[in-house]
């Protein structure tokens, strides 16, 4: 939910960590702090609400000197976002200086327990009292920053992750994590930290992502050492990163959303590439055929996901009871994990999540699991705490994602789906073998199918000028098309701020009709296939009470596009492939609305890209 950036070596740790912040604003933008030892020895804190910019204003003629420093910035949980609750937050003397994503749930019992030693606090967070309370314990115990971090977090309950500095150790950064992500670069003398890899990969390419319950010594003159909470010594374990800088940047594209929907032609071929044969006749998922007994034997499959993601569950819903034949249910993790759901031998849980960091969805795994359940998780970040908790699964390799409302994550968990659904489906012998060559032939056909509908952009951006006036939103669609209205509703109301649902075409005459006047547009998916005619009635249902429909109809439809009052074209497609098309100009129209409502498309208000808190 925050981002933490750290940096300790023999360069200037300023400009490393203004940087790596930019490239994590993302994940909050509330306020944002940096702590520094400069040359001089002194612990210098900048902080202040708002975004990244400002923390660089307002550290414009002050002593941004020193080669070691921790960096934060906030999506607020304790405390509104003002200054004095920004990070880094610090100890009463000013020798220690601690950032910190996640929340301390019992940080009011410490709290009073240092109040009625003397100590007080100047913010309202819980992360200054877990700063006070490690240099309160450091004092008492007479011992080092590392013993005194590690006593603190066996008595704290909560998610962290933290980076702490300790004024009188210009060497040395402490790190911990707790269900919330970290990872330490390794460079020549040098070492970087950070919330995930990109603030780091222009620099390095080993890192160790931290686990749970971890405590890291990062002390620039010797090797990285590792804890446990227990003070036993980890094995580091080096991985490498495979991250392009240029996949971090706008590549000419005036916001990060626009430039991640038109990669999405590119996203799907990574996405498929090396799980097609090279003949081009059968999908291959070692996931899936390295557990083939899990999934040929499945009872049930359960979706874990949040948001987007649960989207994207919903037409896994469709995909693996219509080809595979297997019962589903698609839940929200955060409700998942807080009932006791039945979870039974031979049910199989699929978490999806872009970030991998969701604290819901990650507890909805370890719940499940717990129950006895085999995990998959379809993941977007290499390496995410999702995709080391679950047994098995398969990466979407899109890329990183740094718009705040997905896209190109979307289109690429659909794309799996689909991959496992076809494998599910012929293994278990339920997919004819014409039906299953029409689908893969389509979907190799995918990135120029998108790019087909990527090119009426101009189309797109022109109804969208025409309905920036709208307050309320209705999404409408069937079948398949259900989740996909859901979705671009969604994409809406995240980045322009306005009203939308999205609602399954014929629910609608059971109540959400009442809605429908001249003022609430509806966008209708009326593409080919099992409930087109039906889908018709719907639009006529809502042209009778005066509605303006924008209809989202297949190439050639004669009958929608003379009712509907605005049309866009996608190719036809199987209708198991039909969310993957119908979804890009959903994407458009919402971006093309945000823009004109001058909205800050990739960093909407209240909004962080991965949810690490609950
Ligand atoms: C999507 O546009 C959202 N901003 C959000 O709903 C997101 O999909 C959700 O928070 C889940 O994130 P995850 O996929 O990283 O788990």
């Amino acid at each position: 939910m925050c981002g933490i950036v750290g940096y300790v070596g023999d360069k200037n740790a300023y400009p490393i960590l203004i940087k790596g912040l930019h490239r994590l604003e993302y994940r909050g933008y509330d306020s944002a702090g940096v702590a520094m030892i400069s040359d001089e020895g002194r612990l210098n804190v900048y902080k202040t609400k708002g975004k990244v910019s400002a923390l660089e204003h307002y550290a414009e003629n002050k002593d941004i000197s020193g080669t070691i420093g921790i960096a934060h910035t906030r999506w607020a949980t304790h405390g509104e976002p003002n200054d004095l609750n920004a990070h880094p937050h610090y100890s009463e003397n000013g020798s220690i200086a601690l950032i910190h994503n996640g929340i301390i749930e019992n940080y009011g019992v410490i709290k009073t327990m240092l109040s009625e030693k003397g100590y007080t606090f100047r913010s309202d967070t819980d992360t200054e009292v877990l700063v006070q309370f490690i240099a309160y314990l450091r004092a008492e115990n007479h011992c080092t920053l590392f013993e005194a971090v590690q006593a603190a977090l066996n008595q704290v309950i909560g998610a962290y992750a933290i980076a702490v500095l300790d004024k009188d150790n210009r060497d040395e950064i402490i790190a911990a994590r707790k269900s919330s992500p970290l990872v330490v670069g390794i460079g020549e003398g040098e070492y970087f930290l950070a919330s995930d890899a990109t603030p780091i990969c222009e620099y390095v390419k080993d890192v160790v992502y931290l686990n749970d319950g971890e405590i890291a010594i990062i002390n620039r003159h010797k090797p990285l050492k590792v804890y446990n909470l227990n003070n036993i010594e980890s094995k580091i374990d080096i991985r490498k990163i495979e991250m392009n800088i240029s996949e971090l940047e706008k590549g000419g594209y005036p916001h990060f959303m626009l430039k991640e929907i038109f990669e999405q032609p590119r996203t799907i071929t990574d996405c498929i590439r090396g799980r097609i044969n090279l003949e081009g006749t059968n999908v291959i998922l070692s996931g899936i055929l390295d557990n083939k007994d899990k999934f040929l034997n499945a009872r049930r499959i359960i979706f874990v996901a949040c948001g987007t993601s649960w989207h994207a569950g919903l037409i896994g819903e469709y995909l693996f009871e219509d080809l595979c034949g297997i019962e589903v249910k698609v839940e929200y993790a955060s409700e998942f994990r807080y009932r006791n759901p039945v979870i039974q031998p031979g049910d199989v849980v699929i978490a999806i999540s872009q970030s991998g960091e969701t604290a819901d969805t990650l507890a909805a795994i370890e719940l499940a699991k717990s129950k006895g359940a085999f995990v998959y998780g379809i993941c977007n970040v290499v390496g995410s705490s999702i995709a080391r908790a679950t047994h098995s699964g398969t990466y979407i390799h899109v890329g990183p994602e740094i718009g705040v409302a997905s896209t190109k994550a979307f289109t690429g968990q659909v794309t799996v789906l689909v991959m496992m659904a076809m494998v599910i489906a012929e293994m278990k012998g339920r997919i004819s073998k014409d039906k299953y060559e029409a689908v893969l032939r389509e979907l190799l056909a995918m990135p120029e199918s998108i790019k087909h509908i990527l090119a009426q952009h101009e189309h797109i951006k022109d109804i969208a000028a025409i309905f920036t006036y709208a307050r309320n939103f209705l999404y409408l669609g069937r079948g398949y098309n259900y989740p996909t209205a859901m979705e671009g509703a969604l994409k809406l109301k995240e980045i322009s701020y306005i009203h939308a649902e999205g609602c399954p075409a014929a629910e609608m005459k059971h109540g959400t009709i009442a809605l429908i006047d001249n003022e609430m547009p509806t966008i209708v998916i009326a593409t080919n296939g099992s409930v087109y005619e039906k889908t018709i009635s719907n639009i006529q249902e809502i042209k009778a009470r005066g509605g303006k429909v924008i209809a989202v109809v297949n190439e050639g439809d004669e009958i929608v596009s003379k009712m509907a009052d605005y049309c866009i074209c996608v190719p036809s497609v199987e209708e198991c492939l039909t969310p993957l098309l119908s979804s890009i100009p959903l994407q458009l129209f919402a971006y093309y609305i945000a823009v004109n409502k001058g909205r800050n498309v990739d960093q909407p208000r209240n909004l962080a890209k991965s949810v690490t808190v609950e």
